[in-house]
């Protein structure tokens, strides 16, 4: 029954009966941290084999490099070719560095902001404001990093095929101080949208007033599927290369959330004008990466097949987990007009959308009864969803039986609020 059709006295009464769950909820002292997309303790011990002395040899990549010494500024070999065939790209448009690829991505957008994003073109600090569209609802911690370089950012809409292609055509056409963009092609973080080919080949072609455009494409979730396969996608880089804008892409992911988060390898993959620049941006910046550990990664897995066989074991974890966060919004919402939900195919999160004006209060009401959501507006640049409607649950750290009593918790707030809100709007 739709919440919206109801009486003023029907509302009271089902408030009366959430706000004694709510304090039943209260009375048992819960603590649960739903804040962040860690991967479970079950996930990363299915990576422990990795750990093992066989992975490592005698530390000699395949070309009799030593891996223990100095150098190899892009990576060793085979693990440039492994994520050359997860980019589907040539190794020779990989570069392999640390364990965090968004430690990449701010680094790389540091570059450009000082350096200018090729050999003579100008910084883009010398260059006025500079601005970056930001599709939403999107990864915080990428907005983070725009914000804390001073890079205005602009909201556009996602949809279910990708963000809201007419308005970014219409913005980069003729403002030059748009210079990228953000960009979770798969599985996006929050929503688990996967861009159509469509959407793709326009963001490949379209006109930018700015010639240094750059589009950060953050394919963090690429090989994340809860079943099957992984979701075909057009290749970015192939497609900017068809449209003659082959500078225009540059492709990041890391295994974080294939091996380990705090330990596993982050890449990048671009244009070869593009690696060629990069390569002379970190050459002043270091020696070369861990490249123990790349060969490590690179010994365990060997193929692409092997990683999508590891990656069907974290999905046999995860996906109870996200069937149970769904399960349980249909058993408790559905029908009622208070709560939408995303059904992702794969990465980390189920994106919300509570009505008008709500967000903020669950997830305060939730903190209240012990059970910690992501902030509300932390998934739209500055930290201000404009709605106050977005919340993100991440599913893949609690056991499904706590992660079961959290979204109970969850869904009591989303109903109290909600009726607290309809009852205000027809008192007024
Ligand atoms: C979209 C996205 N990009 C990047 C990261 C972090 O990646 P890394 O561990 O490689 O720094 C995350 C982590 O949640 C993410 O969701």
């Amino acid at each position: 029954m739709k919440y919206g059709d109801l009486s003023h006295e029907e509302l009271k009464n089902i408030l009366m009966v959430e706000k004694n769950k709510y304090d039943e909820f209260k009375s048992m002292n819960l603590k649960y941290d739903m804040t962040r997309g860690k991967p479970a303790s079950k996930q990363l011990a299915l990576s422990d084999d990795m750990m093992s002395d066989k992975y490592i040899g005698d530390c000699k990549t395949s070309n009799g490099l030593d891996c223990r010494n100095y150098g190899i500024l892009d990576g060793i070999p085979e693990i440039k070719k492994l994520f050359g065939d997860i980019f589907n790209v040539p190794a020779e448009q990989v570069i392999a560095g640390g364990n965090s690829s968004l430690n990449i991505m701010y680094d790389l957008l540091s570059a450009f902001m000082l350096l200018g994003t090729g050999q003579g073109a100008m910084p883009w600090v010398r260059q006025g404001e500079i601005k970056f569209i930001c599709p939403v609802p999107g990864y915080d911690r990428h907005f983070a990093i725009t914000e804390r370089l001073g890079i205005k950012m602009i909201n556009v809409d996602i949809h279910e095929d990708g963000p809201d292609m007419d308005y970014i055509e219409s913005l980069v056409k003729n403002d030059p101080s748009i210079k990228g963009m953000w960009s979770v092609p798969k599985y996006s973080n929050p929503t688990g949208v996967v861009y159509s080919d469509e959407v793709i080949e326009r963001l490949a072609k379209m006109k930018c007033a700015a010639e240094d455009f750059r589009i950060f494409w953050d394919d963090a979730y690429t090989v994340h599927m809860l079943e099957g396969e992984p979701a075909k996608q057009r290749s970015l880089i192939e497609a900017c290369n068809t449209y003659g804008n082959p500078d225009r892409a540059i492709v990041f992911a890391s295994t974080s959330k294939m091996t380990y988060p705090g330990a596993g390898i982050a890449a990048l993959a671009s244009s070869v004008e593009n690696i060629k620049w990069f390569k002379q941006i970190y050459t002043i910046q270091t020696i070369g990466p861990n490249k123990i550990n790349q060969l490590r990664h690179a010994n365990y897995f060997g193929t692409y097949d092997n990683v999508i066989a590891h990656m069907r074991k974290h999905a046999e974890i995860l996906k109870p987990k996200f069937d149970c966060v769904i399960r349980l919004f249909e058993e408790e919402l559905k029908d009622c007009g208070i709560l939408e939900w995303s059904n992702p195919k794969g990465g980390y999160f189920i994106s919300v959308d509570t009505t008008y004006n709500c967000a903020s209060e669950v997830v305060a009401l939730a903190k209240n009864c012990g059970v910690l959501f992501t902030a509300a507006g932390s998934t739209f640049p500055y930290g201000k969803d404009p709605e106050n409607k977005n919340i993100r649950i991440a599913p893949s750290l609690p056991p499904v039986d706590d992660l079961e009593a959290a979204i109970r918790v969850f869904c009591v707030c989303v109903k109290i609020c909600s009726i607290e809100k309809l009852l205000e709007n027809n008192n007024n």
